[in-house]
């Protein structure tokens, strides 16, 4: 499966939902999941995202390994998303600070 990580957090693109052929993409205030049991594994969505948040399963870093659980739990609680929507208002700021775990909203 394809997992979105930590850099999604307050920047929400939503670039990748427009690619995905299955639309398993779900929404939260401040972030995007996938979900694991719908993913194809077809890759399209990881080059679309601006801020480099998704990656494959396999190669999810280390210090993202959370993230899988995140994406599972998730994905069955928020809604679907299909259709590209403006990006959250700063999100150039928030492009790759560190520590954003913290501030998902569930
Ligand atoms: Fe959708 Fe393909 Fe990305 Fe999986 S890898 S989330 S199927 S676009
Ligand atoms: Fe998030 Fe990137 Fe998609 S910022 S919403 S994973 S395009």
């Amino acid at each position: 499966t394809f997992v979105v990580g930590e850099n999604c957090i307050n920047c929400k693109h939503t670039d990748c939902v427009e690619v995905c052929p299955v639309d398993c993409f779900y929404e939260g205030p401040n972030f995007l999941v996938i979900h694991p049991d719908e993913c194809i594994d077809c890759a399209l969505c990881e080059p679309e995202c601006p801020v480099n948040a998704i990656f494959s399963e396999d190669e999810l870093p280390d210090d993202q390994q959370e993230f899988l659980k995140i994406n599972a739990e998730l994905a069955e609680q928020w809604p679907n998303i299909t259709e590209l929507k403006d990006a959250l208002p700063d999100a150039a700021e928030w492009d790759g600070k560190p520590g954003k775990l913290k501030l998902l909203v569930r």
